[in-house]
C-alpha cells in the first residue's frame, strides 16, 4: 500500500526538519516530519485557517487531525484549551514535542480516529484542516457529527481547497448547521464557519 500522510504508521523513515513561523502576530516553531502532513513548511491552506479563525479566551476548542500541531498549537494562545488529536502515531509524537518546544501549557494530544479521542465531550469549536485524501466519508463524517460535539452556537471552522470538495463541503455545512458563514479565501482554499 502506498505511504500516506493519513497512514495510521507512516512507513517512510523518519527525518525531520525544524521551522520558524510568524503568525497572527506570534512566533512559533514547529518541528516538522516525513510521513506526517505539510513537511518542512506550514501548509498555504493551514495558515489562512490559522489567520481566519474566529477564537475567544474562554473557549474549549478541538484540533480534529492536528498533524504537527500547528492549529492547535497557534490557537492555545488564545483560548482556554484545546485538545489535538490525530489517527498517524508519528504526527501525534511530534505534536506532542511542539507543545513542549513551545512551552504550551493549555493543550494535549490525543491518538485515535475522528471523533473516538474525544467521546462525550463538547467544545465552542472544532477547527479543522481535513483529511481531503482519505476520501469524501471521511469529510462527511466530521461534518455531520460535529453538532453533537459543539456547544450551542458553537463554529465548525474548516479549511477546503475550492476546486477538491469546497462545494460539497458548503452543502454538507448548509444541512448541518443552522448558518454557514465564509471566513476567507485565497491562494485556491476557502475557510469557512458553521454555527451550530
Ligand atoms: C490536511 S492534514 C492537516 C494537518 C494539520 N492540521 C495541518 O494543518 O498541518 C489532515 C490530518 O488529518 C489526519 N487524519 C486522517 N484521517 C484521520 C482520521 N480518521 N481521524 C483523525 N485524523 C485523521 C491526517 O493524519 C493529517 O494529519
Amino acid at each position: 500500500m502506498m505511504d500516506h500522510y493519513y497512514s495510521e504508521e507512516p512507513d517512510v523513515p523518519l527525518r525531520t526538519k525544524t521551522i520558524e513561523v510568524m503568525i497572527r502576530g506570534e512566533r512559533f516553531r514547529f518541528i516538522t516530519a516525513s510521513g506526517v502532513f505539510s513537511f518542512g513548511k506550514l501548509d498555504r491552506g493551514t495558515e489562512l485557517l490559522i489567520e481566519s479563525m474566529i477564537l475567544d479566551e474562554r473557549w474549549k476548542i478541538l484540533d480534529l487531525g492536528c498533524g504537527y500541531g500547528a492549529v492547535g498549537i497557534t490557537a492555545s494562545r488564545f483560548v482556554r484549551y484545546v485538545i489535538m488529536t490525530d489517527v498517524n502515531r508519528r504526527a501525534i509524537q511530534i505534536a506532542k514535542k511542539n507543545l513542549k518546544i513551545n512551552g504550551v501549557k493549555n493543550a494535549e494530544v490525543r491518538w485515535g480516529s475522528l471523533y473516538e479521542p474525544v467521546r462525550g465531550e463538547k467544545f465552542h469549536s472544532i477547527i479543522t484542516n481535513p483529511p481531503v485524501h482519505a476520501g469524501k466519508e471521511i469529510l462527511r463524517e466530521i461534518v455531520i457529527n460535529a453538532p453533537r460535539h459543539l456547544h450551542d452556537e458553537g463554529l465548525l471552522q474548516l479549511v477546503i481547497k475550492t476546486k477538491q470538495g469546497a462545494k460539497y463541503i458548503k452543502g454538507l455545512m448548509e444541512e448541518n448547521f443552522a448558518e454557514v458563514r465564509e471566513l476567507a479565501k485565497g491562494s485556491g482554499y476557502r475557510v469557512y464557519a458553521g454555527i451550530a
